[in-house]
């Protein structure tokens, strides 16, 4: 008869993040070390995370991973860097109650079932990466009994996608590039937690669920190798950045907040611009608005203080550059930040500003007219009724916002909007029925 086997299960939860001074470039490949420091606003897990339930037991007999449902390898030498760094690192485990012992020594036996699942589409650029490895670290650190801290299960969580370290707490973090040749001094740090500025709305446009064309491992090594704008970023800009961003953040200076946030995001896509062969983040959706929105430039920057609306429809290329030339009449209300992929993730200044500025999104780009519109702006969508939106009409009636001129309606430009805000770090959720394993086979429920 079969020996009575058992499997010992953990499950996290672990939020995505948007960098608001960018990562980009990397100075070793394979340790994943970045050229620079970065910065970044962790999203409340609450509208967008990744969820991973590891199993270990004697009766698995190879490492095996399941990603939203399908199979996947480990194969792939990033995980291979988090699996090997995170056994290194195990402990001896032993639970009483179900009679398992696991010595420190066993854990280089053993196999291990992974399954995640993000809860926001894989390919549509939100750091489904970032997310994902963050919290297979985290997960499998508690299964093992490792006794690092966030920061140093960070440096591992590293090495399967750079961004992931990030994730690894919540709030505002720091990833500090680190000397060190071996990356141990490559490692994320909080700032502030999410509680420090909690007003902030972060609304993001989502244009399209496509895989975008340029992978940022390729596009980042282009970069590094062709890009003497690059060389200048991270030698001379960003070092002073993440000093003004560090005092922005713990001063809630919304103003000087948003103003580096926008020139980051727009001195990234100029690096990938300056690289050989260019690259052009932006998919044909947000080229367009950035055209519509270029009127809006010259009507911002004559009007001379940017408030709540002179923007933003994606002209937020335009109000950045704007906001640069009159750095000191900021009465700004919104920051805006585009990553390796064409959607924008807008940061406003407090729900009011959210309000106006889901009114000013929902007018240049509505749903189409048979949409419902709670599929249509998900996450904390009470934001639709600061704004005095409660249907589909309330859209059609909306004015055009008065910052621009000739103002046109997009239908169809953008997927759907997420509201949501900071948010905290990984969690475990100790509740059996959200593990995504089978307590009894460790197999995908
Ligand atoms: N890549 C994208 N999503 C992921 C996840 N949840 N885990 C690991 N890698 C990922």
């Amino acid at each position: 008869m079969a020996e009575k086997t058992w499997v010992r299960m953990v499950t996290a939860q672990t939020p995505t993040n948007i960098a608001v001074i960018k990562y980009w470039g990397k100075r070793d490949e394979t340790l994943i070390l970045p050229v620079n420091d970065s910065i970044s606003v962790t999203l409340d897990p609450a509208h967008l995370c990744t969820t991973t339930t590891v199993a270990v037991s004697p009766s698995f007999d190879q490492d095996r991973m399941w990603l939203n449902g399908k199979e996947i390898s480990l194969s792939g030498g990033r995980y291979q860097n988090c699996l090997r760094e995170i056994r290194a690192r195990a402990c001896e485990v032993e639970d009483k109650e179900k009679g398992i012992k696991i010595a420190k020594k066993d854990w280089e036996k053993l196999h291990l079932h992974v399954a995640s699942y993000n809860n926001f589409p894989t390919a549509a650029g939100l750091a489904s990466s970032a997310a994902g490895f963050a919290c297979l670290v985290f997960a499998l650190a508690k299964l093992m009994n490792a006794k690092e801290d966030n920061s140093e299960l960070s440096a591992i969580a590293r090495q399967g996608s750079g961004s992931a370290c990030r994730s690894l707490f919540g709030g505002f973090v720091k990833w500090i590039m680190g000397k060190a040749e071996d990356g141990s001094d490559s490692l994320a740090v909080q700032l502030v937690d999410e509680k420090h500025w909690d007003e902030l709305v972060i609304i993001i446009a989502v244009v399209s669920s496509r895989q975008k064309e340029t992978s940022s491992t390729t596009g980042m090594r282009d970069s590094v190798e062709t890009s003497l704008l690059l060389q200048h970023r991270a030698k001379e800009v960003v070092p002073k950045r993440i000093k003004q961003m560090e005092e922005a953040i713990k001063n809630r200076d919304f103003g000087s907040f948003a103003q580096l946030t926008c020139a980051d995001s727009n001195q990234f896509h100029a690096v990938c611009l300056d690289t050989s062969p260019p690259i052009f983040y932006m998919n044909d959706t947000s080229h367009r608005q950035v055209k519509i929105i270029s009127c809006v430039e010259k009507w911002n920057c004559s009007a001379g203080t940017p408030q709540v609306g002179l923007f933003v429809c994606f002209s937020l290329f335009c109000l950045g550059q704007c906001a640069s030339h009159s750095r000191s009449l900021t009465l700004k209300q919104v920051a805006y930040t585009f990553d390796a992929g064409p959607n924008a993730v807008l940061i406003a200044h407090n729900r009011k500003a959210a309000a106006q500025l889901m009114q000013k999104l929902l007018f240049c780009f509505p749903p189409s007219s048979d949409a419902d519109l709670n599929s249509y702006v998900i996450g904390d969508n009470s934001i639709l009724k600061d704004a005095g939106i409660e249907d589909i009409k309330d859209v059609e009636a909306l004015p055009p916002p008065p910052e621009i001129k000739d103002a046109q309606r997009c239908k169809g430009d953008v997927s759907y909007f997420i509201c949501t805000k900071p948010g905290r770090g990984p969690a475990l959720l100790s509740d059996e029925s959200q593990a995504l394993l089978h307590p009894e086979t460790g197999l995908p429920k």
